[in-house]
């Protein structure tokens, strides 16, 4: 057989519909699925190797299996779509052109790990995108493909009930153990893991949270089984990703590709190369929590996990940000230093205070005020950040901020030196002057 590129966006006109989705063999593919048991079922998609496109990259078959079996508490499917990293804009792709998908692969984890309800929790500010991909699950239960009529149309005793929950616009929300508190109708706060989702997910009852894309994978590894999708992109990561291109290129948009593509080639062949044909400064491979390359390490780097840890960093969303030489590196850390202070939820004291620090001296830095001393102090910072945490928005605020400081040490170095204003000793007492007072001093 040979092996198809695209398996989440087709260029089909109209495949959100239900009728042409069905016509080119939508829910055929579940159909399939339950002729096997449901363990063969979780079994295939251990075997194609797919990796969790929410960010971690974990295994998705292998989370499977950790959900208990048997039916003596309800058990639920987390389909996560909060999709608020900057920088990723790929599930959204998804509720717009492909909603079906989802819903069937949807049923088949359902199936697979015994799960009789399921809620797709999407991003508040997607209005559209909430809206489409309520329409699609309309149809889709009018038609019977969802819910206890599922039980007629597929002759089979399992069924699911799928429901859409809107967030309120955190970032938070989108982590795995807050999304299940914001979908039990609590307030987004993540909590330490053990337990993990399996053991207590929403209402405290056992739960797999897998993000958009994952879920919309999994008919097409049915279809091809599971042998043609593990030959696709590199070994380790295998598949298609969804890679959302953003920045200074000449043609932004989301692209299906298999993992391993060269990132030049996304950025010079896909995107049709940077804006003014300028060189890169840097590019930030998997949204904007994944630390940085510079533009004269691009070349030959592979995106997928294995090979973008080579480089110190991770394929993350496959949310590409191209910077050109023109960009203002300590200005982009500034602003993404101020993204997470901002999303922070302040629970524990290394990410809710560090986080402020990070950005306070990030403004320094950019305002002149800074030393060198000050960027070992960012580094200082960042390290006792990740890892210390209750959950990855700290490791997410850590690495770029560590990513930009050291490998364009010398950009910061210049803001410090070549920007630094001279700031004189005060009058009162020795007590530092403020950028306002100096310019009052000067005028
Ligand atoms: C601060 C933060 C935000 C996150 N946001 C998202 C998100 O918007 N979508 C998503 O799928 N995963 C997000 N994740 C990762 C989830 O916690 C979880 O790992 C993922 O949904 C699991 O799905 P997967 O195994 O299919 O990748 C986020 C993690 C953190 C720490
Ligand atoms: S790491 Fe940050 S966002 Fe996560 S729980 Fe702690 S304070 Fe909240």
């Amino acid at each position: 057989m040979s092996v198809p590129q695209n398996l989440l966006l087709h260029d089909i006109p109209d495949y959100h519909k239900l009728d042409v989705y069905i016509s080119n063999g939508g829910y055929d593919i579940y159909r399939k699925a339950i002729k096997m048991t449901p363990d063969e079922v979780t079994n295939e998609v251990k075997k194609s190797g797919l990796r969790g496109r929410g960010g971690a990259a974990f295994p998705t078959g292998l989370k499977w299996t950790f959900m208990p079996k048997g039916n003596d508490k309800p058990k639920y499917l987390a389909v996560n779509g909060d999709e608020s990293e900057p920088g990723s804009f790929k599930d959204r792709q998804i509720f717009e052109r492909n909603p079906h998908q989802l819903i069937e692969g949807i049923l088949i984890a359902g199936y697979a790990m015994g799960i009789n309800a399921a809620y797709i929790y999407i991003r508040g500010e997607y209005h559209k995108w909430i809206k489409l991909m309520q329409k699609a699950l309309d149809d889709a239960y009018v038609k019977g493909f969802v819910g206890k009529k599922m039980k007629d149309t597929f002759g089979n005793n399992y069924f699911i009930d799928i429901y859409i929950h809107k967030g309120a616009g955190a970032y938070i929300c989108g982590e795995e153990t807050s999304l299940m508190v914001s979908i039990g109708g609590d307030r987004g706060y993540p909590r330490y893991k053990p337990p993990f989702p399996a053991q207590r997910g929403i209402w405290d009852m056992p739960t797999t949270v897998n993000n958009v894309e994952t879920i919309t994978t999994v008919p097409a590894i049915m279809k091809i089984g599971a042998d043609t999708y593990s030959k696709i992109g590199t070994p380790g990561h295998p598949g298609t990703l969804l890679f959302g291109v953003s920045g200074h290129v000449k043609k932004p948009g989301v692209h299906e590709l298999p993992t391993g593509t060269l990132l030049s080639d996304i950025i010079y062949n896909y995107c049709g190369g940077v804006r003014n044909d300028k060189k890169i400064k840097a590019v930030i491979p998997g949204g904007s929590s994944t630390p940085p390359l510079r533009g004269d390490e691009i070349e030959g780097v592979k995106m997928d996990e294995e090979s973008l840890k080579a480089f110190g960093t991770h394929i993350g969303t496959g949310g590409i940000i191209v910077m050109d030489e023109d960009t203002d590196v300590v200005k982009v850390t500034l602003r993404i230093a101020h993204f997470y202070h901002h999303e922070s939820c302040g629970q524990c004291t290394p990410c809710r205070e560090g986080c402020g620090w990070m950005e306070n001296i990030l403004k320094r830095v950019a305002a002149g005020e800074a030393t060198s001393h000050d960027l070992d102090m960012l580094i200082t910072v960042a390290n006792n950040i990740e890892g210390n945490t209750i959950c990855a928005l700290g490791d997410a605020a850590a690495w770029p901020v560590r990513g930009f400081v050291t490998k364009f040490r010398e950009d910061f170095e210049k803001a410090v030196k070549e920007k630094r204003t001279y700031i004189p000793p005060n009058i009162v007492h020795g007590r530092r002057n403020t950028s306002e007072e100096l310019t009052t001093i000067a005028s």
